[in-house]
C-alpha cells in the first residue's frame, strides 16, 4: 500500500492540495468544514461530467441511453446534473422513480430493475410510461401483465438473462452467475420471451444483463454481450425483435491499484464485438459515474494504542459509510492539511463511534501523524456512499455538497435530531 500513498500525496482525482489544504476542485475542505460542520460528504461535478461525457464519447454517434443507476448516488442534485447531460434512469423502486422524475428524466429514458418489483411500484411505473421493466421471473412477467390490463397500458419489457458469467469482482457484489438470484437462465428467458411476444399486454422491446459491480478488466463484460447476442438472434429467428440491448452497470473505479478502462475506452471495445449492429444501446453505470467524485470529509475526535494497536476514532462511522465495514473495502484516506513531514508516518486504525467492532474505515492505515481535531477525508465515496447510510445508533444523515470550481451548493442538508424522531412522534401521545 506505499504506492498509494506515494500518489496521494498530490491529492486523488479532483481532490488537490492547494496551498496546503486538500480542495475538491477549487474549494478548500477546511472552508467547508466551517460552513457545515462535520462529518459531510462533498462531490466534484466536474469529476460527474467527465465520467458521464466519456461514455457519451464511447458512443459516439450509435443511438444510446446512459441510464444512471440512480442507487449509486439517489442525491436529487445530482440526479439533476446527469439529465442535463442527457442521462436516464435505472430504478429500482418506487422511490428512485420519485426522485428520477423530480430531476426532470422524462419516462421514456427510464428503466425498472430489481427481483422484486411490487404491484404498486409496477403501476407507478406504468402511469410513468417507463421504457421497459426489466423482468426477472416468470411470476413477476405474469403480474407485469394483469396490472398493464388494469391499468390499460402496455407495458414495455426486457427479459434479463443471467448470462453465468463471472465477473471477477467481490462476491458479495457480483449477480451475473448462476448461483445468483438474479436473472433468468437462458432457456428460460427464451420461453419467456415466447410468452411476453403473445401477450397483448406486453411488449418486447430489448434485452438485459448486468453481471456485478466493480468490475476493472473488460473481459465479463465482452462475454455477457457475447451471450446477449447469442440469445438475441436466436429469438430473431423466432421471429421476435429486440430493439435495445442494456448490458446493466458494472464498470469499476480505482480504490486503489486497480487500473480499468476509461468508460469511452469500455464502450468501445463492447460495440466492436457487436460489429455496427443497428440497435440502441443502454448501459445502467452508477459507480463509475459518481464513486470518484466523492469524499466523505470527517474529524479525529481521539487516538489510543490499545492491544498493541493505534487507534484513530473520528465522527464519520459506518451509518455514513458502510462499504469497509461490510465488504473491507479500500477506501483511500487524506488528511485536509497537507502534513509537512511527509515521511514522518503512523499506521493506525481509522475507526468510528459506532458501537460494532466491524465499524472501521481503514486497517493498519499509513498516515502521517494525526492530532485531535484533525480532519481526514475519505475518498472515493462517491458510489454506495450516502445512498448507503444509515441513522444507526440515532446518528442524523450528514450533509451533502456539490462543488463546481470555485462554487459550491449545500445539496443536502445535515437532518436534525428532531426529524430522526419525527416518524414516532404522532404516536407519543397514545404512550
Ligand atoms: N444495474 C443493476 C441492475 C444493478 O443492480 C446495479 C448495481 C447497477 C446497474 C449499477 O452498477 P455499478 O455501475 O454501480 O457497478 N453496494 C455495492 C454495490 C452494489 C451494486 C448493486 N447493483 C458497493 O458498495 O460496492
Amino acid at each position: 500500500m506505499e504506492d498509494i500513498q506515494t500518489w496521494l500525496r498530490e491529492g486523488w482525482q479532483e481532490f488537490t492540495y492547494q496551498q496546503g489544504e486538500l480542495c475538491c476542485e477549487e474549494v478548500s475542505l477546511n472552508h467547508l468544514a466551517r460552513e457545515v460542520g462535520l462529518p459531510f460528504y462533498v462531490y466534484s461535478s466536474r469529476s460527474i461530467r467527465e465520467a458521464f461525457l466519456s461514455y457519451k464519447e464511447g458512443f459516439g454517434d450509435q443511438k444510446h441511453i446512459i441510464a444512471y443507476a440512480v442507487k449509486a448516488n439517489e442525491n436529487l442534485s445530482i440526479i439533476h446534473l446527469l439529465r442535463q447531460l442527457g442521462a436516464g434512469a435505472d430504478i429500482v423502486s418506487v422511490g428512485q422513480l420519485y426522485r428520477a422524475q423530480l430531476a426532470g428524466i422524462p419516462g421514456h429514458k427510464i428503466l425498472y430493475s430489481g427481483v422484486g418489483k411490487t404491484d404498486r411500484e409496477i403501476r407507478a411505473a406504468l402511469e410513468a410510461g417507463i421504457l421497459f421493466f426489466n423482468v426477472e421471473s416468470e411470476e413477476e412477467l405474469v403480474r407485469i401483465s394483469q396490472i398493464s390490463e388494469e391499468v390499460q397500458i402496455r407495458a414495455g419489457i426486457a427479459i434479463r438473462i443471467n448470462p453465468d458469467v463471472d465477473p471477477k469482482t467481490h462476491p458479495y457484489i457480483s449477480t451475473g452467475m448462476k448461483e445468483h438470484k438474479f436473472g433468468v437462465e437462458i432457456p428460460a428467458a427464451i420461453e419467456l420471451y415466447r410468452r411476453a411476444e403473445a401477450d397483448p399486454w406486453l411488449e418486447v422491446r430489448g434485452i438485459q444483463c448486468h453481471i456485478g459491480s466493480q468490475i476493472t478488466e473488460p473481459s465479463p463484460h465482452r462475454e455477457a454481450l457475447e451471450r446477449v447476442l447469442m440469445v438475441r438472434a436466436q429469438l430473431s429467428e423466432m421471429g421476435i425483435e429486440t430493439r435495445y440491448i442494456d448490458l446493466g452497470g458494472g464498470l469499476g473505479i480505482r480504490y486503489s491499484e486497480e487500473e480499468p478502462p476509461a468508460p469511452a475506452e469500455f464502450v468501445r471495445g463492447l460495440l466492436e464485438i457487436a460489429g455496427g449492429l443497428d440497435v440502441s444501446w443502454i448501459l445502467e453505470p452508477g459507480r463509475s459515474i459518481v464513486g470518484n467524485s466523492g469524499a466523505l470529509v470527517c474529524q479525529v475526535l481521539y487516538r489510543k494504542e490499545h492491544g498493541g494497536k493505534h487507534y484513530t476514532i473520528v465522527d464519520a462511522g459506518m451509518n455514513d459509510l458502510i462499504r469497509p465495514a461490510i465488504y473491507e473495502a479500500f477506501h483511500p484516506i487524506l488528511p485536509v492539511c497537507q502534513s509537512d513531514q511527509p515521511d514522518h508516518r503512523i499506521h493506525t486504525e481509522v475507526v468510528g463511534p459506532i458501537c460494532e467492532s466491524t465499524d472501521q474505515f481503514a486497517w493498519d492505515r499509513s498516515l502521517p501523524p494525526l492530532e485531535q481535531k484533525d480532519l481526514l477525508a475519505i475518498l472515493a465515496a462517491g458510489a454506495y456512499g450516502a445512498a448507503m447510510s444509515s441513522n444507526y445508533n440515532a446518528k442524523p444523515f450528514c450533509p451533502e455538497i456539490l462543488v463546481d470550481g470555485k462554487e459550491w451548493r449545500l445539496i443536502r442538508r445535515r437532518q436534525t435530531i428532531e426529524e430522526l424522531v419525527a416518524f414516532e412522534r404522532e404516536f407519543l401521545a397514545e404512550a
